[in-house]
């Protein structure tokens, strides 16, 4: 008889990492809405979408890897994409892993981190030298996660929002009169 998802979960899951494919896709987004919530999402900037996926997959397909359930039922329970990031005036190439996630009945154990050493090889092998990370400053399991796999010296960033709609108002009145009406 197959042990309880519960009891699965406290020791290492059997799962096999593979690249992702086209048919995948679907399956991934549904398993990032269950973890990416606008709440929940690592920064302001990026929004869980399919596009989102569909993007990763296009351009950067070589870093986008799925963790599968080594049984017959062959369940994707984990994902991670990423990309490179070169900057102007640096000989450094960076990985930067931008989505991470691991369905909820299987975490702790420890598919993340088969993700993340894939993940970490693959940059290694296209001469990748520093890998970035970002999170959410009260995701405890991320930040804990993450702390585990090696990553320091977090540097604080702030996001600050001005909503300008009161301006937009003004703006339509300014055009309306500059027209003659
Ligand atoms: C963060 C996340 C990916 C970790 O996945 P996971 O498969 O559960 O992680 P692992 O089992 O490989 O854990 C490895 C280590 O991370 C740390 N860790 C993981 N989850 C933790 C938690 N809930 N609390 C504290 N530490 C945790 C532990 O040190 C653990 O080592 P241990 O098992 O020896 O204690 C998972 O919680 C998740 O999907 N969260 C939602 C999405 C998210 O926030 N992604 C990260 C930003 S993109």
């Amino acid at each position: 008889m197959q042990p309880a998802l519960s009891e699965q979960k406290r020791k290492k899951a059997s799962v096999t990492l593979r690249q992702m494919q086209i048919d995948d896709i679907a399956t991934v987004f549904h398993l990032g809405e269950r973890l990416f919530t606008a709440r929940s999402a690592p920064n302001l900037f990026r929004t869980w979408d399919e596009y989102e996926v569909i993007n990763f997959f296009q351009n950067d397909s070589e870093y986008c890897l799925v963790a599968e359930t080594d049984d017959d039922t062959e369940l994707i329970v984990g994902f991670v994409l990423g990309t490179t990031v070169t900057k102007s005036h640096s000989a450094w190439k960076y990985g930067y892993l931008v989505w991470l996630g691991v369905d909820p009945d299987f975490h702790e154990s420890g598919v993340a981190s088969k993700l993340f050493h894939r993940f970490r090889d693959l940059m290694l092998d296209d001469g990748a030298r520093m890998l970035l990370v970002d999170s959410e400053a009260d995701n405890e399991p991320a930040l804990q996660f993450f702390r585990k796999m090696g990553f320091n010296h977090p540097q604080e960033h702030i996001y600050l929002t001005l909503n300008i709609d009161p301006h937009r108002q003004k703006k339509n009145g300014r055009r309306k009169s500059d027209n003659g009406y």
